[in-house]
């Protein structure tokens, strides 16, 4: 493994030695503190009694039986959070806000691309979910089985993953911009018996198809019994009698009533794929009472969440972790009244999240910083034309922010009145980790600051020892968390390996992120260490991209790897050998983008493809992708004598010279 310095981290050097000299800070202004959900005796109080500080948080939510044990780490890795409890993941998020009186609050202002829009009441909200949850049962669906969800951004979607979790099914959603490929094994993995899905969706103004994707998929995956369509384009799709069934059918005629059922804390909610550095994508656990508790513990404090006062909107989709616990289980377990935007930002036009911003009155966004350099690429007269002021918490999360985008945040979105809250976590993690308190914390643009009250994070050096103020090296976890995942699923071994083997005589959870401590002890994150790729806040792995690459039938070799970028953090750049040795001829770079596009998904699409003659590889056979980030990234070749042939990168580097 890579140590943690500018270059293989994912910024350049550069841009590291700026953040570690940034020295502004924003304390928070007094009336904002006075508000605030945090207080500044938080974090004496968890690191007094951790255990009690959390069963506190577990307080938020409603459970049918108390738990006998808080937590549970005798078989660690293996975690157990609030050990005996029972709950209904749903109810929490549906049922009881309705039952305290608060059925005709908005839930979701939902707001679909082409303009049409729905406002659904946390009594609607239970109707939706209750009919669902009655449709799935009566497909013979049972506790425990999975279910793959294969949508845009439309209510239905929301309305499934809150049905799997009313029934205790264990939900699967795979992003919609994946390909037929990506959902084929999804699906396989997890064994899953439905798949629920549209006809097409909305992106960038036109009508796609989507259920095309789950027709090629399910004809390889023999555990599929039924597909259920919510009809939202309005696009042709082809049908399998006994198979296919349309949402409006099934959903519809349902009773509005269910009686949820409780289960275990420890019962799983969902599987969440991600990519690691093999080639196939792990399933990651999370289970239901610690994971809510989480969830709702930090969408309470970090953004400053207040039931029934805030507009709350967080632009990811519920295709990653984003959209499940600051979307779904976070926000409605807490009551929020919450935007959900089906489109893209800039259809119709540029202003569209300040069109949305003004007609909502939304006073919490969360976005990520790929975004925020868009809009900034953009210009500040765009949203300078909205009314934001509303707005007074903003969230980013997904890579490091830098500066330069935190300052402009700050003026042109928060009118330099806004905290900002740069939050760390992962899909492992299930819940922000790190992140500042806002009203209690003096935020710098770039930092996430520290870890929550409640949790355990440290810079650590090559032998797990903690660096000082001013130190870098590895991020790592020394203390159990209750969103932790609870496994990959399938692979215990790999679960093992992936986060716990590398501090393994410690017991610390290796996050793979190098990290550093600036002169005031505030973290501040610097990227991946290893061969995982940050492309606008998603994580792709290099070896994934590689094996799609040559898997086309003209490449012989491949090598990728993420240059910096200035819009995407990372942008991807392939290396590939053709067969035969063949150089350049006709378009083979679109011709492999396409082919990425169509194996992984149009995300993994490479910026730049170079048709090289050689790769530079060690005397063992591992590929340096350190000397061709260099090369991506216009830099002087760095040390090349571990290359079992030292004359690779000159080869390299003259070709493309010659090539462009
Ligand atoms: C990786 C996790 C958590 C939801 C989105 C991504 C990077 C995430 C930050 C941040 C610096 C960040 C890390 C992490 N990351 N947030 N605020 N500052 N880096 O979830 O796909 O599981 O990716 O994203 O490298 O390990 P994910």
């Amino acid at each position: 493994m890579a140590p943690p310095s500018g270059n293989d981290a994912g910024q350049s050097g550069n841009a590291l030695d700026n953040l570690l000299t940034e020295s502004r800070t924003f304390p928070p202004s007094a009336e904002f503190a006075e508000q605030a959900n945090a207080t500044s005796d938080l974090a004496e109080r968890a690191s007094a009694d951790r255990e009690a500080f959390w069963a506190e948080q577990a307080g938020r939510l409603s459970w049918t039986s108390d738990w006998d044990q808080v937590l549970d780490w005798s078989a660690a890795p293996f975690a157990k959070w609030f050990v005996g409890g029972k709950l209904n993941v749903a109810y929490n998020c549906v049922d009881r806000h309705v039952d305290s009186g608060h059925g005709d609050q908005v839930a979701i202002h939902w707001e679909g691309e082409p303009g049409d829009s729905r406002a659904i009441t946390y009594a609607d909200l239970k109707d939706e979910v209750g009919k669902a949850a009655n449709a799935l049962a009566s497909l013979g669906l049972t506790a425990g089985d999975r279910v793959a969800i294969y949508m845009p951004m439309i209510p239905e979607a929301i309305y499934s993953m809150l049905a799997c979790a009313r029934l205790g099914l264990t939900h699967s959603v795979v992003f919609a911009g994946f390909s037929a490929e990506a959902l084929r094994s999804r699906i396989e993995d997890a064994e899953a018996k439905l798949v629920i899905t549209t006809d097409g969706q909305f992106r960038r103004g036109k009508p796609a198809p989507l259920k095309t994707a789950v027709d090629e998929a399910v004809a390889q995956t023999p555990t599929i019994q039924n597909v259920l369509v919510v009809k939202r384009t309005d696009t042709d799709v082809e049908w399998t009698e006994g198979r296919d069934l349309w949402w409006h059918d099934v959903v519809d005629g349902q009773s509005t009533e269910h009686t949820p059922e409780s289960f275990d804390s420890e019962h799983p909610l969902f599987i969440l794929y991600t990519s690691g550095t093999t080639g196939k994508p792990k399933g990651i656990l999370h289970t239901s009472g610690g994971y809510l508790t989480q969830a709702a513990y930090t969408h309470h404090y970090v953004f400053d969440h207040k039931a029934g006062e805030d507009v709350y909107w967080c632009t990811a989709d519920i295709g990653w972790v984003t959209g499940h616990s600051y979307i779904v289980y976070g926000p409605l377990a807490n009551r929020a009244t919450q935007v959900v935007y089906e489109g893209t930002p800039n259809t119709p036009h540029e202003g569209r999240h300040w069109e949305i911003v003004q007609k909502y009155k939304v006073s919490i966004y969360y976005t990520a910083p790929t975004l925020i350099r868009t809009f900034m690429k953009w210009g500040a007269d765009i949203p300078a034309k909205y009314d934001l002021s509303s707005l007074r918490v903003l969230g980013s999360v997904g890579e490091p922010i830098n500066p330069e985008a935190w300052m402009w945040y700050r003026e042109h979105v928060g009118g330099n009145r806004c905290p900002i809250v740069d939050t760390w976590w992962q899909t492992e993690t299930g819940a922000i980790m790190i992140a500042p308190l806002p009203g209690v914390t003096a935020c710098k643009p770039g930092s996430a600051m520290g870890p929550l009250p409640g949790i355990g994070a440290k810079v650590v050096d090559e032998s797990g020892v903690a660096v000082g103020k001013g130190g870098g090296g590895y991020l790592v976890l020394d203390q159990p968390w209750p969103s932790m995942l609870r496994g990959i699923w399938g692979d215990e071994e790999r679960f093992r390996d992936t986060y716990w083997s590398r501090f393994a005589e410690q017991g610390f959870y290796f996050a793979g992120d190098g990290a550093k401590y600036d002169s005031d002890g505030a973290v501040w994150l610097l990227g991946r260490v290893d061969d995982v790729m940050n492309v606008s806040g998603h994580r792709i792995s290099t070896t994934e991209v590689e094996s799609a690459l040559v898997s086309h039938a003209k490449v012989a070799e491949a090598a990728v790897v993420g240059a910096s970028d200035p819009t995407t953090g990372q942008g991807i750049v392939a290396f590939v050998i053709l067969r035969g040795g063949a150089t350049e001829g006709g378009d083979i770079a679109k011709e492999l983008r396409d082919h990425v596009a169509k194996e992984i998904g149009p995300i993994a699409k490479p910026r730049q493809i170079m048709v090289v003659p050689e790769l530079p590889k060690t005397r063992s056979g591992k590929i340096m992708r350190r000397l061709l980030r260099d090369v991506a990234e216009n830099r002087q070749v760095g040390d090349v004598t571990t290359l079992a042939d030292s004359t690779v990168m000159d080869l390299i580097s003259s070709g493309l010279n010659r090539g462009s």
